[in-house]
């Protein structure tokens, strides 16, 4: 089964947790917009969708889904997305497409996190996928040197702007064995907008793509 339809799977799966008549949060990359193609699908049956970001917000446009503000969003019971990394703990790294704020946001906003990724996600330790951390873009120098004492080996992604127009540092090398502690200390750093880490809110469920079909944590 190739990861393309594990991930199709996993995401129409996650449809199985959209309360009927009420929003639901939609994350960015290929999971998510696979969960999108499967909403279109229901689109019938919600009210619209809160997006993650500019890119998620477009492709919900696209196949004719509400796009809602959340600050204009009342009650949002119900957050799907995917994830670059993730534990049998349910804790995350997210931001490989960069919406990683955004995405925190919104995950924060949500009764309930439903993480959807193919089985190749699944590790026993974070760390491996570089994380991401989207910086204020005068304070790059200040936060690489901080996350150099933590053990990291930060990166400026070339080229790249976020949708709240600021840089990210996808850093190498962290050996991530707390991950709500760690998570918790880069928040303190002055300049960093948000880590790539969702522990303190990770996931309430995670749907993986299997080649046996979709198991649930
Ligand atoms: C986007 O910023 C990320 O947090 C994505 O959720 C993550 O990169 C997973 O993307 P894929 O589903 O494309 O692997």
């Amino acid at each position: 089964m190739s990861q393309d339809a594990k991930k199709r799977a996993v995401a129409e799966a996650a449809l199985e947790f959209v309360v009927p008549g009420e929003l639901v949060g939609v994350g960015t990359g290929s999971t998510a917009n696979a969960f999108i193609d499967a909403l279109a699908t229901a689109r019938g049956r919600i009210d619209g969708a809160v997006a993650s970001s500019k890119a998620t917000a477009a492709r919900l446009a696209e196949h004719g889904i509400r796009v809602v503000e959340l600050n204009s969003a009342g009650n949002l019971p119900v957050y799907v997305d995917g994830a670059d990394e993730a534990t049998r703990h349910r804790h995350l790294v997210k931001g490989g497409g960069g919406a990683l704020t955004r995405e925190k946001i919104v995950a924060a906003a949500a009764g309930t996190f439903v993480c959807v990724v193919d089985d190749s996600k699944i590790v026993d330790r974070l760390g491996r996928f570089p994380l991401p951390v989207e910086v204020i873009p005068m304070a790059r120098s200040l936060v690489a040197r901080a996350l150099v004492r933590l053990g990291g080996r930060p990166e400026r992604r070339e080229g790249f702007v976020t949708d709240n127009g600021n840089e990210i540092l996808d850093v190498h090398g962290l050996d991530i064995l707390d991950p709500p502690t760690l998570e918790s200390e880069l928040n303190q750093i002055a300049g960093i907008v948000a880590n790539g880490l969702f522990a303190r809110r990770g996931a309430d469920m995670v749907l993986i793509g299997t080649a046996k079909g979709v198991e649930r944590i």
